[in-house]
């Protein structure tokens, strides 16, 4: 049966390993940084509160800090070449500024439930790159 579909067996296990497989560094950056279009959610502590979980950085521990960037995928990425400026090491400074929701755990929550106290912006924000691809969020710029 099975040596009668190699192929149908290749198929399958490249599947297993495709679902299997860790995420890259870059595919993290997006979880933990990019929401767009933003999640609709008017109260903005609720939109931490929430965030934060759905994007796995409260398991088993509370993330201190995190902050989302509102602006399509592509254009993020873009900090690392064309819509950025190189600032040293591997780190880029956006030439625009972003919609960003900054989430910082409020005093002593480390354990879930997480409670996050947000703080809206629009800033120039500064990331690592690796191979032109954000992989960390540094802060703003
Ligand atoms: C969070 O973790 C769960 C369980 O491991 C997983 O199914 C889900 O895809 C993760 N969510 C994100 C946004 O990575």
């Amino acid at each position: 049966m099975v040596l009668k579909a190699p192929g149908v067996l290749l198929v399958f296990l490249l599947a297993c390993f495709a679902l299997a497989r860790r995420e890259t560094r870059h595919e993290k950056f997006r979880r933990q940084h990019v929401d767009f279009p933003k999640t609709s959610i008017p109260d903005a502590r609720r939109y931490c509160n929430l965030l934060m979980q759905q994007r796995n950085l409260t398991v088993g521990i509370c993330k201190p800090s995190n902050t989302f960037i509102h602006a399509e995928p592509a254009q993020v990425d873009s900090v690392c070449t064309s819509g950025g400026t190189h600032h040293d090491e591997n780190y880029y400074n956006s030439n625009v500024a972003f919609a960003l929701t900054a989430c910082r755990v409020v005093g002593g929550s480390q354990r879930p439930p997480c409670n996050y106290r947000p703080k809206l912006s629009t800033q120039r924000i500064r990331v690592a790159c690796v191979n032109g691809m954000p992989v960390h969020y540094k802060g703003q710029a």
